[in-house]
């Protein structure tokens, strides 16, 4: 692989080090004006200036003048695989009728998982190849999958099949997420725990047999799974070997936070209605907080309290939970400025969560979501002489060039 060399930029910023940001830190990144920044077999290799013409004199060289370099975004909450989209599921959300209620009546999640179950391997995997080239142009670089359209064994399997492939192909890295538990099948209504049952003796094992995910999640909410039931499944599936997330506290106050605290899960996720106490306890176990405000746009809802959770100290992340129900955008300018105009966040702080705290709720901070000599390198341009653009010129896609582990996959 030949070196990269991108010189005549305007500026470089990151968040720092290897473990995620929470509090005060959170607003502290390093700014560069006009670096050089060499590539070499993927990684970062140096930060100077033109002397490292001489250290790689047959390097390509990307000319970014007027340019700023970004680590590139990490998404760390997707349902990436799914057949069919909810367009009328919409339209009726708009008209008044809520998400809970539409899922009750066999809608929802339901339908995705009927659509999931009809498509064939290759039309989930030509969908999921479109939606990467997307990301990509949005300057997402790692993105984190998660299956839970199937609720059988066959379909489960097939979603994180085609996510692996999707990773496979090597343009963004995939990250995949077993969440068999991401609602109760018609044909195991009231029967929660023989569902979980069957996730745990005939699915889980197949998963983990193929190494087909690297977490488990589950949909923890009013008439979906209990606590109680989310702890034991949680705890089998960190036995099996899974590192956790959770869907707290989306909709309903269950505790989701707390429990996240009490089995100290790598992430919880959503957390709209989380309670005080519980958000204390993720801080004191090292949970991280990964919030979703293209969800609570998209349902209307308030959004979660990021500003209260910095200022406790916590490293608050964001992703996108981009899905064809809740949330069916991936659209990171418009992520950021929530995170900015609604969330109370300082484009500072915004910049911290989708790079180095979304990296460390995948548990990958050590090699991506900084830029640092030795890190993947996983960068953005933006047509920007600042960072301070990307939340300043709101909704605006800026990114011209994403490159992933030295290569570019997109430039405009
Ligand atoms: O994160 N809350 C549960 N799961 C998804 C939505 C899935 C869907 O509506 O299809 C979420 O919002
Ligand atoms: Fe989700």
């Amino acid at each position: 692989m030949k070196d990269l060399l991108i010189r005549n930029l305007a500026s470089l910023a990151t968040s720092t080090g290897s473990k995620p940001r929470g509090g005060k830190e959170m607003g502290e990144i390093l700014e560069i004006e006009n670096p050089w920044v060499l590539i070499r077999e993927g990684k970062i290799y140096r930060i100077g200036q033109e002397e490292l013409l001489q250290e790689a004199p047959d390097a390509d060289i990307l000319d970014a003048t007027g340019q700023t370099l970004l680590p590139g975004f990490v998404d760390p909450h997707t349902h990436l695989v799914f057949g069919g989209t909810r367009e009328e599921e919409f339209s009726m959300r708009l008209r008044g009728e809520s998400y809970m209620a539409i899922m009750e009546k066999g809608g929802g999640i339901k339908y995705t998982v009927r659509k999931t179950h009809e498509a064939s391997f290759n039309e989930l995997l030509e969908n999921g190849m479109k939606t990467l080239k997307s990301m990509a142009e949005m300057g997402i670089t790692t993105v984190e999958a998660k299956s839970g359209y199937g609720l059988d064994r066959e379909t489960e399997l097939k979603q994180l099949r085609v996510a692996r492939e999707l990773n496979e192909a090597g343009l963004l890295e995939v990250v995949s997420t077993f969440m068999g538990a991401h609602d109760i099948p018609m044909e195991y209504k009231g029967r929660d725990k023989a569902f979980l049952d069957y996730m745990v003796d005939e699915v889980l094992p197949k998963v983990i047999d193929e190494n087909l995910a690297e977490f488990g999640d589950i949909f923890t909410e009013k008439n979906v799974f209990s606590v109680e039931d989310s702890r034991e499944y949680l705890k089998k599936m960190r036995d099996m070997g899974l590192k956790l997330k959770i869907h707290a506290d989306e909709i309903n106050d269950l505790g989701g936070a707390a429990l996240a605290a009490e089995l100290s899960l790598t992430s919880a996720d959503h957390l709209l209605k989380a309670n005080d106490e519980g958000l204390g306890m993720m801080k004191e176990k090292g949970v991280i907080p990964v919030l979703l405000p293209l969800t609570a746009f998209s349902l209307k809802e308030d959004f979660a309290r990021a500003r209260e959770m910095i200022d406790m100290g916590l490293p608050v992340a964001m992703g996108t939970d981009y899905n064809p129900g809740s949330c069916y955008s991936f659209s990171i300018p418009l992520m950021l400025s929530l995170g900015c105009l609604k969330m109370g966040m300082s484009p500072e702080e915004a910049l911290t969560a989708v790079t180095l705290n979304s990296a460390s709720a995948l548990d990958r901070a050590h090699r991506i979501g900084t830029i640092e000599v030795g890190k993947d390198a996983d960068l953005i341009l933006i047509d920007a002489p600042s960072y301070r653009f990307l939340t300043y010129h709101f909704g605006m896609n800026l990114v011209t060039t994403t490159i992933k582990r030295g290569k570019i996959i997109h430039r405009k």
